[in-house]
């Protein structure tokens, strides 16, 4: 299926809706008894059925999600694929910055990222070191694009401070329940700055995809779309803002995709911000910082 993108003025540009690979192949840990090749399969589904922004880090799994991504690509034109990794917070200081991504390279299979994140900001490093590193991949188009995730609003800004290329992108924990990044000025600086916000956990792991309250369910009516779609196509309504999901089973990816090719009206849009209800001001994984 056509999957829309979303362009910014600078001319960077994501689909409204991608994969992620948390929790394949393992957690924090690499998890020797995982699945790998369902996993993989996942991953396959996923971008035979028109998407193609894959979201990685060298974190998942202790590198074992970038293993499993880069056996994807071998059998995919690289071209076509908007790929996306992130170095880990101990990893943050210059030397060791460069050593992640070409780390991240080689598990990847490819000579280039589209998207790098620092995955977490590490106070006891000094962003100066990270960004220069950040810069120098940049320069030399190992990265295409720079990109921030779990920042808060002043840290995105101080580190645009530090880097000629502009960053792009924010990743961070923002669905109908969780709204710290609304609530921080994070998804105003974005939609204010010309970023993109790339939510991650836009089912909350599932318990978005229930109904079960009296508003959401009669959204949910309104469109004739579960809960899953319309917790996604309330995310994609906004502006500046696209998502990502983690679909190992075959039936979610096939679900969440009835979350595109349609939009919620603005009213509605609104109604689910302000009275959704149960809302959370700080993430319960990855707070802002
Ligand atoms: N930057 C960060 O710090 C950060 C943090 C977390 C995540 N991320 C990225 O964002 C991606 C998405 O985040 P997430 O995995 O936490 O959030 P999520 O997509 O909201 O949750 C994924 C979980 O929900 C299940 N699920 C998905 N669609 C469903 C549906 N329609 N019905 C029922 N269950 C459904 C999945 O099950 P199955 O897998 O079994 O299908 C999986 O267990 C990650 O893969 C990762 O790439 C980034």
């Amino acid at each position: 299926m056509h999957v829309d993108t979303k362009q910014l003025a600078c001319g960077f540009s994501l689909p409204v809706f991608g994969a992620g690979t948390w929790m394949m192949g393992g957690g924090r840990t690499r998890d020797e008894n995982n699945d790998d090749a369902r996993d993989i399969e996942a991953l396959n589904a996923a971008l035979d059925a028109g998407l193609t922004h894959l979201d990685t880090a060298e974190m998942y799994a202790e590198g074992h999600a970038e293993l499993l991504v880069g056996e994807v690509l071998k059998n995919r034109r690289r071209s076509d694929i908007i790929l996306a990794s992130k170095v880990m917070p101990a990893n943050l200081r210059h030397d060791a910055l460069l050593r992640s991504a070409e780390n991240s390279l080689r598990r990847l299979g490819t000579d280039y990222l589209d998207l790098y994140f620092v995955h977490l900001p590490n106070p006891e490093i000094p962003m100066a070191e990270t960004f220069s590193a950040l810069q120098k991949l940049a320069d030399q188009r190992v990265i295409r694009n720079v990109a921030v995730s779990n920042f808060s609003r002043e840290r995105i800004e101080q580190a645009q401070q530090l880097i000629a290329h502009k960053i792009v992108g924010a990743q961070v924990h923002y669905n109908l329940i969780f709204r710290e990044a609304a609530a921080s000025g994070v998804l105003e600086y974005c939609q204010q700055n010309d970023m993109m916000l790339i939510a991650w956990r836009p089912v909350q792991k599932g318990i978005l995809t229930v109904g079960g309250t009296e508003l959401f369910d009669r959204v949910c009516r309104k469109y004739g779309k579960t809960p899953a779609q319309t917790a996604i196509n309330w995310l994609i309504a906004q502006p500046n803002v696209v998502t990502l999901s983690t679909m190992r089973s075959k039936e979610h990816l096939a679900e969440n995709l009835g979350a595109l090719g349609w939009c919620m009206e603005q009213a509605d849009v609104e109604l689910l911000t302000r009275d959704f209800p149960g809302q959370r001001f700080v993430s319960d994984a990855v707070p802002l910082s």
